[in-house]
């Protein structure tokens, strides 16, 4: 069996003396869209930021394509794509310029970034801010934006802290489209989110994560049959209530 794209064994971070994240073991396959559920503080953030090296583990190991991150994390850079839950942009670039920064600085050859940035831009609507100033940015059009700037790199993983967070509904359902599309050409996903919906719709499995520890995980539908055929609403408050 290969090994899977993102994997943590034992996974930890402690922040003076209070542990965040504890115990994480995480197996994402090639391809597949795996959703973090969990209330605020729940450590959604601090794992993807483990995951993406800004954030030192404080125990336990991570690989991603099997990359270790203790031995080959400017490797493990290289594959990754992040998009934070409020990402940071130049105030006088536009979007267009922002997205063309970024792909130059990932040497994304010229004729392939028009390509990918144009057709993202199209499917995320944002044909009409794509030329104002960041500055001017609501939240979601920021998150677009730099949506568009990582996808353009053709990052094999992905990683997205609260991707619909300040998005509109018709924003959302273009972004699961696009979530979709990717997977389908093999990107693996790994997403935080708060939306119920996007985690049945698009996740093939979640994870309940609740005061720094994974509670339960699989399929939408095995977690709702595991709770007596509850909504995934009702399992949430379940699990989560049950951890406090
Ligand atoms: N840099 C930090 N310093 C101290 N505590 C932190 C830091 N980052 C996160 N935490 C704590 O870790 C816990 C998990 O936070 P976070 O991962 O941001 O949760 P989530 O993204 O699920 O809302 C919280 O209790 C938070 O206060
Ligand atoms: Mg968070």
């Amino acid at each position: 069996m290969t090994e899977p794209v993102i994997l943590t064994e034992q996974l930890g971070r402690e922040f003076a003396g209070t542990w965040a994240v504890r115990d994480l073991d995480l197996a994402v396959q090639p391809g597949e869209i795996y959703g973090f559920l969990g209330q605020n503080g729940a450590g959604k953030t601090t794992t993807l930021r483990m995951l993406t090296g800004l954030l030192l583990p404080s125990a336990g190991r991570l690989r991603i394509a099997g990359l270790d991150h203790a031995t080959s994390s400017r490797e493990l850079k290289a594959q990754l794509g992040f998009v934070p839950d409020t990402p940071p942009l130049y105030d006088y670039l536009t979007g267009r310029q922002y997205v063309a920064l970024v792909a130059s600085l990932w040497h994304v050859p010229r004729a392939q970034r028009d390509e990918r940035c144009e057709r993202l831009l199209a499917m995320l609507g944002m044909d009409d801010h794509a030329d104002e100033l960041c500055k001017g940015y609501s939240h979601g059009t920021r998150k677009k934006i730099h949506l568009v700037a990582v996808l353009t790199t053709a990052p094999p993983v992905l990683l997205l802290d609260e991707p619909t967070s300040g998005l509109d509904p018709l924003s959302t359902r273009r972004l699961k489209e696009l979530l979709l599309a990717e997977a389908a050409r093999g990107t693996t996903i790994l997403l935080s989110t708060h939306g119920l919906e996007l985690a049945e719709q698009v996740c093939h499995r979640v994870g309940i994560l609740a005061r720094g520890r994974l509670r339960c995980e699989g399929t939408v539908a095995d977690l709702r049959a595991a709770h007596g055929d509850k909504t995934l609403e009702d399992v949430f408050v379940a699990v989560t209530e049950a951890a406090t």
